[in-house]
């Protein structure tokens, strides 16, 4: 197989974003813009990918931190399209192969229309194809312009085109292929006379007519794919197609989702068959949900790890937590960070957790906050009680026995520990270990004024 490289071109601030933050460092579904693409250009089969950066340059390099296939070219000054890629061939110095041309704001591109555009370009041998798509409204976006049989001549850009080249409805995505020999050779070819004194890549398409090459189009089927997302409209428009797109699949896969255009869930998310997933949540990347489990309606979980036939109870939010099977959580219940709870718990309304351990089949059912814990099995928490872990300086650790019961409204004053089989009475205070088989208790004795309040009166 010919060797592939990919150029991705992501040095413009995007203008109409009007953001602090760079176009395509904006999310799409949970995922950087540019981080599309660049999958898309990586399961068509690329090795190497050049990602042209300027502005926020080191943002969105560490974007990929770690990726051992991308490789940066810095383009300082951003003179067009055609100026981006001479920057990236840089990168490419001894290249051979076919270069596939993308950029970094089209999150909807499939590598599947890739593959079929670099068999297209590589069976008929062309020097250069660009991928095209017939749109009701072409404006904005550069035009095909072919001759009387059909074989393309050129692309005009909106701003250069005249009356009769603005009613060609046939436009550039901006994705192309290209012969590495015919980039190198003609790059520095692509000057600056054009209504915006850009080099334009575009110009490459006449070169290859005038030096009589193959110079094809090839028009996608779904122009949805190759939208470029230039404002926040788009960038909605482009996340409700990726979710449709994801929701879909997981449905396919045997999710039941009740209502797929209120349900979020982000790239990389993998869930059983029979879980159903009622609106209004959103699930992170990185997630793994069981099979058999019910998320109810505006549940949010991000990098959790749920076993089967779990039911989370609506308004609960789970991060970076471990459930195992069967696990009751909520309704409003908060699962932070190092949460990891065995199979049969149960955390009812209105409990918080933070790094915890809990044993299987332990309850905290109601109003309860646990945090820095290590808890045994089947421990019954009652309504009410907190584990004290932070004295204003440091974070402290409770450890709880199996067949432990603390009663309603206790509070446990870390570093302290319960012993295993013991009994805390309602109300009480713990400030000293409690040894196992033992009941602790700390209450003011009562006493009862009898005719109190007649007496008061009076
Ligand atoms: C470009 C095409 C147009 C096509 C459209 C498809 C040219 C001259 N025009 O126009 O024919 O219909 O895309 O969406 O190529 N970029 C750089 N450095 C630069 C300039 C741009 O990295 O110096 C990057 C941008 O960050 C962006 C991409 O290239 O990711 C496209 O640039 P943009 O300015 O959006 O081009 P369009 O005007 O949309
Ligand atoms: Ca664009």
């Amino acid at each position: 197989m010919e060797s592939l490289a990919s150029i991705v071109l992501a040095a413009g601030k995007g203008t109409r974003m009007k953001s602090g933050l760079i176009k395509v460092l904006h999310p799409v579904v949970g995922t950087p813009m540019i981080f599309w693409p660049v999958e898309a250009a990586r399961e068509a089969g690329s090795d190497t990918i050049v990602l042209v950066i300027g502005h926020q340059a080191s943002a969105v390099q560490s974007v990929f931190r770690g990726a051992t296939d991308i490789r940066c070219a810095m383009q300082e000054e951003q003179l067009g399209t055609g100026h981006a890629v001479a920057c990236a061939l840089k990168e490419l110095a001894g290249f051979h192969g076919t270069l596939l041309v993308l950029c970094g704001d089209t999150p909807l591109l499939r590598s599947k229309t890739l593959k079929s555009m670099l068999a297209f370009h590589q069976g008929n041998r062309a020097a250069i194809t660009v991928l095209t798509a017939v749109m009701d409204d072409p404006y904005g976006y550069g035009r095909v312009v072919r001759d009387d049989s059909g074989r393309v001549i050129r692309i005009v850009e909106q701003k250069d085109a005249d009356d009769e080249e603005q009613e060609i409805r046939e436009i550039n995505s901006g994705i192309y292929c290209m012969d590495s020999e015919f980039i190198f050779n003609n790059i520095k070819g692509i000057g600056n006379d054009n209504a915006q004194g850009e080099y334009y890549l575009t110009d490459l398409l006449a070169i290859a007519v005038r030096k009589g090459l193959a110079c094809l189009a090839l028009p996608t089927a779904d122009a949805d794919e190759i939208m470029g997302v230039n404002d926040r409209v788009q960038l909605a428009a482009a996340g409700s197609i990726l979710r449709r797109r994801i929701n879909r699949e997981h449905m396919l896969n045997g999710v039941t989702i009740i209502d797929p255009e209120a349900t979020c869930i982000d790239r990389g998310v993998t869930i059983g068959a029979d879980t159903t997933i009622h609106p209004g949540g959103l699930i992170g990347g990185g997630t793994v949900i069981g099979a058999g489990c019910l998320i109810e309606g505006g549940v949010s979980i991000s990098g959790c790890r749920i076993g089967d036939d779990c039911h989370i109870k609506a308004g609960s939010v789970l991060e970076d937590s471990e459930l195992g099977e069967d696990v009751t959580i909520g309704p409003m219940a908060h699962l932070r960070p190092g949460t990891t709870l065995g199979d049969k718990v149960k955390i009812g309304n209105f409990v918080e957790t933070k790094k915890i351990v809990m044993g299987k089949g332990s309850k905290a059912s109601h109003l309860t906050y646990l945090g820095d814990a290590e808890i045994g099995s089947d421990v019954n928490i009652g309504c009410g009680t907190i584990t004290c872990n932070y004295d204003g300086v440091n974070k402290h650790r409770t450890v709880i026995g199996d067949d432990v019961f603390i009663g309603s409204d206790v509070q446990l004053v870390a570093p302290v520990s319960v012993g295993r089989n013991s009994l805390v009475a309602a109300g009480t205070t713990v400030t000293i270990d409690v040894p196992p088989d033992s009941l602790a208790i700390s209450r003011v004795p009562q006493t009862n004024k009898e005719g109190w309040r007649l007496k008061k009166r009076q």
